[in-house]
């Protein structure tokens, strides 16, 4: 299902000599043994998923048909950027939906959520509020505001079909707020760390209020678990990947560039960011995650990458299959001398800029680049990549001995911030 290359990549090791430690990495991870391995939850979950839970995230979708034509979903972190990532890749920017997605409690911003507030004045809303805390400042602070809209908008009565919360089982401030104004609830099991929480109700709930197919979805996720349960390097590719970070770091390469050629999947250079990033940056290590969407970031990050500092690589996601594709015009009087591309696809276009792209980089700019290629851009396969980059991402940062489902170094920014606020105790 997921194609990967590292013909390009200018590695100076065989990915194929770390066998040993991928087997030993391997076990750390589906024995759940590993560093971390509290948080390990995902790593079973395409099969002990709640079904009964999921069941309930199906009837909610279903329930809803009809109502509501802007889904708020309120959530930072691992609570915004997965649904986001999944909803933008499964129906693109400008879909064709009964419904649109907007986003609030991952920012501060008075302007962003005061222009929130005006745009959702006249819309029929649905919120998802969504924090595995229940106490984070950014989606608490934004949901006191957007709670009262709503209850302005439509009383406390059509609330509790209008609002749903998605937080811990049984703890925290959000699940208390819940059950007390009879808010649906959904559940962000224990074991399973925000930035690894889009396969579970997390980004489940909004994907199926936008009308995404999550049974898909799981079937991609399951389908990558088996996958993934082989450890053999040669078959593996999330192992590959993992091991050609490491090859590239041990090069000299500290910083990795996330490349696609599709703007639906811009979001996802940002899901993988985070993944990635706050998996592996900690103890003084890790790749600085980078992103960027060509060919749009070629006319402004091309120059440093084709001849600036040699700091980077690229790890480049292909697209088999566009969702869909545009055909060239023939123009008669051909003022724009464009004709020589007229009765092609815009689809190949573009596959074109990619390996004209990836040729001058590579051979003219000695940048390494590795090539992840996915069918296309649809449930299934979002599932799949997900779990797959999972596996990749445990495993790079076991092959450094890192922890990567902790995030110590996030407290420090919040521990100045409330004591600037006031917060008592701080
Ligand atoms: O990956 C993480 O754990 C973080 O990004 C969290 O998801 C983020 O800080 C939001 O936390 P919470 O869901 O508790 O509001």
């Amino acid at each position: 299902m997921i194609k990967f290359d590292a013909t390009k990549g200018l590695l100076k090791e065989e990915i194929g000599s770390y066998q040993e430690d991928v087997t030993r990495v391997h076990k750390m991870i589906t024995e759940k043994s590993g560093k971390g391995n509290d948080f390990l939850g995902w790593q079973s979950w395409p099969l002990d998923f709640d079904k009964e839970e999921f069941a309930r995230i199906l009837a909610l979708s279903k329930k809803l048909e009809g109502k509501g034509d802007t889904v708020l979903v309120c959530g930072i972190g691992g609570s915004y950027l997965g649904a986001r990532a999944a909803v933008e890749m499964i129906q693109g920017l400008y879909p064709e939906n009964k419904r649109e997605i907007i986003f609030a409690g991952n920012t501060f911003s008075s302007t962003y959520m005061k222009q929130v507030l005006n745009y959702i004045k006249d819309k029929d809303v649905i919120l998802n509020v969504i924090s595995k805390s229940g106490t984070t400042t950014e989606t608490a602070l934004a949901f006191r505001i957007l709670k009262e809209f709503m209850e302005e908008k439509y009383g406390k009565e059509e609330c509790k079909t209008r609002i749903i919360a998605t937080t811990d089982k049984a703890r925290g401030t959000l699940k208390e707020l819940a059950d007390e104004e009879g808010y649906e609830t959904f559940v962000i099991p224990d074991d399973i760390g925000g930035r690894y929480s889009v396969i579970t109700p997390v980004g489940l709930v909004p994907m199926a209020l936008m009308g995404v197919d999550i049974e898909k979805v799981m079937e991609g996720l399951v389908a990558s678990y088996n996958d993934m349960q082989c450890d053999d390097l040669s078959k593996n590719t999330a192992y590959q990947y993992a091991v050609a970070r490491r090859i590239l770091q041990n090069q000299g390469y500290d910083v990795e560039m996330f490349v696609s050629y599709e703007p639906q999947l811009t979001m996802l250079g940002e899901w993988w960011k985070q993944l990635m990033g706050e998996s592996e940056g900690k103890d003084g290590l890790g790749i600085l995650p980078d992103s960027a969407n060509f060919s749009t970031d070629l006319h402004s990050l091309g120059q440093f990458i084709q001849e600036g500092k040699k700091v980077l690589f690229e790890t480049v996601l292909t697209v088999e299959n566009p969702s869909l594709d545009v055909i060239i015009p023939m123009d008669e009087k051909n003022g724009d001398q464009l004709n020589y591309l007229a009765g092609k696809n815009l689809d190949w276009v573009n596959k074109m800029a990619l390996e004209g792209t990836m040729a001058a980089h590579v051979e003219t700019g000695n940048v390494p680049n590795i090539v992840i290629g996915i069918e296309d851009m649809k449930e299934y396969t979002f599932g799949y990549m997900c779990y797959w980059f999972f596996i990749a991402t445990a495993a790079t940062c076991y092959l450094l001995d890192i922890n990567p489902f902790n995030q110590p170094g996030v407290e420090v920014y919040k521990k100045n911030m409330f004591k600037l606020l006031g917060k008592p105790g701080f």
